[in-house]
């Protein structure tokens, strides 16, 4: 039996109990088989929860594009390792073999060493989903160079707190983007931001859009010519096992970002060990992630855990809705992609839109569904199930974080029966807990509760850059001895997990703790709505009341709205209890979202509270625009 491919549902279970029965032998083994070493560790796991302080492989000498990219060489030096899909379907697509990425990745390499950056720097990459955001990463990480990746679609304002927190020296740019139809001055809010940071003394520019752009002297290079120079070679930065290998920065709902740290072998070996055994990754298969590498499931799962694997992986540089929401089923034909992992928010876009785009594409080289980012509702499950998988892919619905590194709980496809709404058992390693409001683990199994790690693993963050205090007092204070996630949970009658929303979020009506995500669920169900949120506002009485925003189809049917919050209302009292019931319901264009896609309930109770003086900062939205016309429409 090989621990490393896990292919049906008896030996998940046999390899996860010895995983937590000996976790050290048990990810020994695996790092010593399916990685490539230039020392070995000295000792697996050393840890302590208080400190909090947690090192894997300590001892181990590695460096990660070694296991990236230069041991595919010798078998897969002509396999593609990237397909690059440009935002126009018009634009030729780039296949870009192991042994193209390794030059390119060399001599990105040495264009920043010789910008004077050395081994433990922090290097900013502001850049779209173009081949240079995956190969700066790689470059970065060939030469012990902290990556500090910051989505392309932040502010100036956002961008400017990311470098200087972590102090970083380069930025990696580019001219500009393209987004759908739209160009985005990428360059120009670099500039903005820069205004603010001293310590950067350089900028790259990849040349993208073609664009007439302010370039300042002796700070702002183009980067082609210097690649051009480039030697095509560079000798691997030889790094610790516990050597920082990125800082991302994680939003959370107060306070300035936290600069999450990654070290390097654990990380990689808890990512590459998830990505295949998750998605069931086969050799001449094309795995695509819809994720943006400014996010960590891009990091994970788009370049580190993929190329680990000498998969292709597929990087595309454009929206869901560009020529038209036939986009992505256009890709999946074109390339025979055999595992997609997008997010809910995605589908639920996608699903709006009906099923006419998919029916003119070819998607039966699809074998595996993925899922992420927040708990997936039970109508968009079966939309993708039934529309995109044909019922016969696998969902699997993988719950992580920012923090976690790599997948945490989740189905193995084809081994884990899936469950509308669960993100089921745990993975190999992890070692989940439930605890209640005094502190005490809840055991045994149809239970809810707040959902906690006992035990480390691998890929988790080691602390926020520079403030390790809060690190402690994020994950480590609520709790004697266990990570907290900040996520509520429940588990079945099997042992299956589902993701009840953020804690953050839990409502408490007349007594009742009520998440967010089960109450969402059924508004969903009904036939006219396409999303909702809700949140809970001060109530006499109950203590709290429920507040619905909700997001129509563009059907036309449901035009009365009176009996639509009737029906809506109708259909929670039956699924959930007329506990849940909502006291208000406001039908809106549109909620207001995270730039990766989350829904921010924060603005939405301030405003179901009256309190629109308290805001805060909504420039980072990804549509700002909608707040004010909520507070306007308020019911
Ligand atoms: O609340 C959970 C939700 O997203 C949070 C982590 O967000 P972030 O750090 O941005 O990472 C997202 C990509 C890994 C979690 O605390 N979340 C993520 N995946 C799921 C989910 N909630 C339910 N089901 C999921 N599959």
């Amino acid at each position: 039996m090989s621990n490393y491919h896990i292919k049906h549902l008896e030996e998940y279970y046999q390899v996860y109990r010895k995983s937590v029965r000996n976790p050290e032998n048990f990810w020994e083994e695996i790092a010593e088989e399916h990685f490539m070493w230039r020392k070995k560790w000295d000792n697996v796991l050393s840890w302590d929860f208080k400190k909090p302080e947690v090192k894997w492989f300590e001892g181990a000498k590695l460096n990660i594009t070694e296991n990236c990219i230069d041991r595919h060489l010798y078998t897969r030096g002509d396999k593609t390792a990237i397909i690059f899909e440009p935002n126009s379907p018009d634009e030729q697509a780039q296949h870009i073999t192991y042994r193209e990425l390794h030059e390119r990745v060399c001599r990105f390499a040495n264009v920043l060493k010789e910008k004077g950056v050395a081994k433990g720097d922090r290097v900013c990459i502001y850049l779209p989903m173009i081949p240079e955001l995956a190969i700066s990463v790689l470059a970065c990480a060939r030469i012990g160079a902290i990556h500090s990746v910051v989505f392309a679609g932040f502010s100036s304002t956002a961008l400017a707190t990311r470098i200087n927190d972590s102090d970083c020296k380069i930025v990696i740019t580019s001219d500009g983007s393209y987004r759908g139809s739209k160009t985005i001055d990428l360059k120009g809010i670099v500039d903005e931001a820069l205004e603010d940071c001293e310590g950067v003394a350089n900028v790259l520019v990849v040349n993208r859009i073609n664009s007439v752009i302010n370039m300042k002297e002796g700070r702002d290079h183009w980067l082609q010519p210097l690649l051009d120079e480039a030697y095509h070679d560079c000798e691997p930065e030889i790094m610790d096992a516990e050597d920082p290998l990125f800082i991302l920065y994680t939003s959370g709902s107060t306070g300035k970002p936290k600069g999450m740290v990654h070290t390097t072998a654990g990380y990689m070996v808890y990512t590459a060990y998830t990505f295949k055994n998750v998605f069931q990754y086969r050799e001449q298969d094309v795995y695509w992630c819809t994720a943006d590498i400014g996010w960590i499931t891009g990091h994970s799962y788009i370049v580190y855990g993929p190329l680990c694997n000498g998969a292709t992986t597929v990087m595309f540089e454009g929206v869901p809705s560009y020529p038209d929401f036939g986009r992505f089923w256009e890709i999946v034909e074109k390339h025979k992609v055999n595992q997609f992992y997008t997010a809910p928010t995605a589908i639920r876009a996608l699903a709006k839109e009906g099923v006419e785009h998919l029916e003119k594409h070819d998607l039966s080289s699809l074998k595996v569904l993925g899922t992420v980012g927040e708990p997936i509702n039970e109508e968009a499950w079966h939309w993708y199930d039934d529309n995109v998988g044909k019922k016969k892919s696998p969902i699997v619905d993988t719950w992580w974080q920012t923090e976690t590194g790599g997948i945490m709980i989740t189905p193995i496809a084809f081994a884990t029966p899936t469950k509308p709404t669960y993100a089921t058992l745990p993975f190999i390693g992890i070692q989940p807990a439930l605890m209640d409001e005094h502190g005490q683990e809840i055991k045994g199994n149809q239970v809810d509760g707040r959902l906690c790690i006992k035990f480390p693993w691998p890929s988790m963050a080691r602390t926020i850059w520079g403030n390790h205090q809060r690190y402690k007092d994020t994950y480590f204070s609520a709790y004697d001895n266990m990570y907290f996630t900040g996520d509520g949970a429940l588990r079945d009658e099997v042992g299956y997990y589902r993701i009840t929303g953020r804690v953050d979020d839990v409502i408490i009506v007349s007594g009742h703790n009520l998440g967010t995500a089960p109450i969402e669920d059924a508004i969903n169900e009904h036939p006219a709505v396409a999303e909702s949120a809700i949140v809970g506002f001060p109530h006499d009485i109950k203590g709290n009341a429920l507040y619905g925003y909700v997001t129509l189809k563009e059907t036309g049917e449901y035009r009365n709205h009176d009996n639509l919050r009737k029906e809506i209302n109708q259909i929670i009292t039956e699924q959930i209890g007329p506990i849940a019931k909502l006291d208000k319901i406001q039908f809106t264009d549109g909620l207001p979202k995270t730039r990766s896609g989350k829904i921010m309930r924060r603005i939405l109770r301030k405003i179901a509270c009256n309190e629109t003086d308290q805001l805060g900062d909504t420039s980072t939205l990804l549509n700002p625009e909608v707040v004010q016309d909520i507070i306007d429409n308020v019911k």
